[in-house]
């Protein structure tokens, strides 16, 4: 016998009324892709690659959490030189791997959205989980940081996944990252389906045998 599964998918404005906690350079419609995105995805991982304090995590994990699943966000928590560094008074960078767990522990997230606290290309070697049905990567933007990162999840990706990139339309010197994608889209890796405000919506093209 079958029985239907009802999922209780809360609508973005509960959802946007949490993440906006937590400071951030993404923007609510961003912050609303991820939502929308995670909502729909199969049921293999969603992954994200640059956490920060935790929004971009957040909108995932509504969303995971919503359809029973998990979000696993790679972070070393070292800031970067292009997204900056939190320091304390001599300088020294400070983690922000404690304001992220404090951040998805208020939202009530703990559990659904997982932290990976490792450089983004190990951690895409050393992958032991299942295949990867929705990736966000924002992590380094300079047109290799984000190659590297794409390269090093590829192949944990199935064909037909969505892969979000932020900073496709940052016109920002030291950033590569729309670049990077039109490389891919050129080489028939992927492809562009949608923009949304700084974001490239991809889709992973079938692989040829
Ligand atoms: C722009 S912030 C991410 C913002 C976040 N998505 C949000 O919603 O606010 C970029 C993050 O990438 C991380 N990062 C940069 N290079 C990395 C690398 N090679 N491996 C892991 N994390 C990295 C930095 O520590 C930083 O937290």
């Amino acid at each position: 016998m079958c029985y239907g599964v009802f999922m209780i998918i809360a609508p973005w404005s509960y959802v946007w009324n949490y993440v906006k906690r937590i400071d951030s350079a993404l923007t609510e419609r961003e912050s609303s892709i991820l939502y929308q995105y995670s909502c729909i995805a199969g049921k293999g991982c969603i992954v994200e690659i640059g956490s920060y304090l935790g929004r971009s995590s957040c909108s995932l994990g509504f969303g995971a959490r919503a359809t029973g699943r998990v979000v696993f966000c790679v972070d070393h928590h070292k800031g970067d030189d292009q997204s900056g560094h939190i320091t304390d008074q001599n300088g020294n960078v400070l983690s922000t791997f404690g304001s992220f767990v404090k951040n998805v522990k208020m939202l009530n997230l703990w559990g659904t959205v997982i932290p990976i606290v490792s450089d983004s290309v190990e951690a895409g070697k050393t992958w032991n989980k299942t295949y990867i049905d929705l990736l966000f990567i924002d992590g380094y933007h300079t047109k290799v940081g984000c190659l590297n990162d794409f390269n090093a999840f590829y192949k944990h990706l199935r064909d037909g996944s969505h892969v979000i990139f932020h900073d496709y339309e940052r016109n920002i010197k030291t950033f590569g990252v729309k670049e990077a994608v039109n490389e891919l889209q050129d080489n028939g890796i992927l492809s562009i389906v949608d923009t949304v405000d700084s974001m490239a919506i991809t889709k992973i093209s079938p692989r040829k045998l």
